[in-house]
């Protein structure tokens, strides 16, 4: 048997085919090593969710295994990144930034690593870490979780949406999506059983149609899934909406999972009005969030989430087995980082120059926009230039004038086309200059 490691050279080497057919049965992604023949001994390896496993063959007939996620194609993201390399477009397409974080953070995680905190963390999360985060939650949103049993540290917002998911969702359970949504909400539902039940929000201003809501909740509603500040729209949710929503989940076992990884780029003033803010919201929800997102460090994959106890005991069920804890000295230095409340509390200033200059730059362009109330992307509205299918025009704009964009339509139900191409303005100066320029242009 060929150990992990060497499977992973091996596949360097090795060719893929995807979504081959073996008898009855599919196989999303195989990698042979070998000559392909029926009958014939070869290495098979092929990759599940996270995992490389290795299989020795006498023939196919012992590859029983159904695809759990037949429908999930290679990511927009990934399609998208691949043509920006191919022609070396800017590229404002993928939710990061492309300048680093503050130095003092990179030399307090150092710090963490001389100082020998090099082994496991406590299961959930470093308690100085999650003293601090009860903290910071309490001051901005006036409710307390407690850090002992209330908060846990996790690999990104990304594993704590998988794992409130998993925690909860089971066979033929509904879970209420709001399209378009971010990408990781879908697969989850779907490999523990779970069936996702659609309230697509109203094109061009992304708001929400409460009755559409209301029609959707029923006895089997198990979860319910927002996101605020919204990606890819970059809308907040109001007070009003969150209080809507209060009523409406009210009567309901519902839980809530409200992702809230960009709760600190928030323009114009407004107020983050995160889940945790409403008594009976609070009561059912997991608040989602990612230290990625709030200090340019999103591969650093980390983040936390907030629940009551009774929701949080279940969530660390799994927690404990997915991962066991989170990469120790990272959150030792988060811990000091985020004590300088300036270092969160700035951000939205920060943003919103960089989104000003971005749409200032692009005043006397042909696409139109409202200006995105959070997150670091903006939709970019074209109706004025063609109405080609989004898919179509941001291909043209990497291709034919080197800029990469995300077309939002993979995002709505059944693709539905608004017309918008999503932007990341999480970029230094003379890079969104060189957007600006081309945007101008076209
Ligand atoms: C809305 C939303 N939720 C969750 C995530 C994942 O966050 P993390 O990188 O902390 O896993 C992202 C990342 O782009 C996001 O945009």
């Amino acid at each position: 048997m060929t150990s992990f490691y060497s499977v992973k050279d091996d596949l360097l080497n090795a060719e893929l085919i995807e979504g081959i057919k073996v008898g009855k049965h599919e196989v999303q992604h195989a990698y042979f090593k070998g000559r392909r023949k029926l009958n014939q001994m070869v290495w098979l390896y092929f990759m599940t969710f996270s995992k490389f496993h290795t299989f020795t063959f006498m023939n196919y007939a012992l590859l029983t295994s159904k695809s759990k996620l037949p429908d999930v194609k290679t990511t927009i993201f990934t399609t998208v990144g691949t043509l920006a390399r191919k022609h070396n477009a800017i590229d404002l397409s993928q939710g990061f930034p492309n300048f680093d974080a503050d130095p003092k953070l990179l030399s307090l995680v150092t710090d963490a690593m001389e100082s020998g905190h090099n082994q496991y963390a406590p299961m959930p999360g470093y308690l100085g870490l999650r003293e601090v985060i009860s903290e910071k939650i309490e001051t901005l949103h006036n409710h307390r979780y407690n850090p002992e049993n209330e908060i846990t540290v996790t690999v990104g917002a990304t594993q704590a949406i998988y794992t409130a998911i998993t925690a909860f969702i089971g066979l033929g359970d509904e879970v209420i999506v709001i399209k378009p949504a971010y990408d990781c909400y879908e697969p989850a539902i779907a490999l523990n059983g779970g069936k996702a039940i659609y309230v697509q929000l109203n094109a061009p201003d992304y708001t929400i149609d409460w009755s559409d809501f209301k029609e959707k909740i029923s006895n089997r509603t198990k979860m319910v899934i927002i996101n605020t500040p919204h990606n890819p729209s970059g809308k907040i949710l109001s007070k009003q909406d969150m209080l809507m929503l209060q009523e409406l989940l009210k009567p309901t076992n519902s839980i809530l999972l409200s992702d809230e990884v960009y709760e600190h780029i928030i323009f114009d003033g407004e107020t983050h009005h995160s889940a945790s803010r409403f008594k009976d919201l609070a009561e059912r929800s997991f608040i989602c969030a990612s230290f990625g997102k709030t200090f340019h460090v999103t591969g650093w994959k980390i983040g936390y989430c907030a629940a009551p106890a009774e929701l949080m005991n279940e969530f660390r069920k799994v927690h404990q087995f997915a991962v066991f804890c989170v990469d120790h000295p990272v959150q030792r230095a988060l811990a000091m980082y985020l004590k300088n409340t300036a270092h969160y509390l700035e951000l939205n200033n920060f943003y919103q120059q960089k989104r000003d200059f971005f749409l200032n730059g692009i005043k006397a362009s042909r696409f139109k926009f409202t200006p995105s109330q959070g997150t670091y992307f903006q939709l970019l509205d074209y109706t004025d230039i063609t109405m080609e299918n989004d898919e179509s025009l941001g291909k043209r704009l990497i291709v034919d004038h080197r800029l990469a964009s995300i077309p939002i339509s993979s995002f709505n139900i059944k693709n539905r086309n608004d017309h918008m191409l999503r932007f990341c303005f999480a970029k230094k100066q003379d890079t969104l200059e060189k957007a600006i320029e081309i945007l101008c242009s076209f």
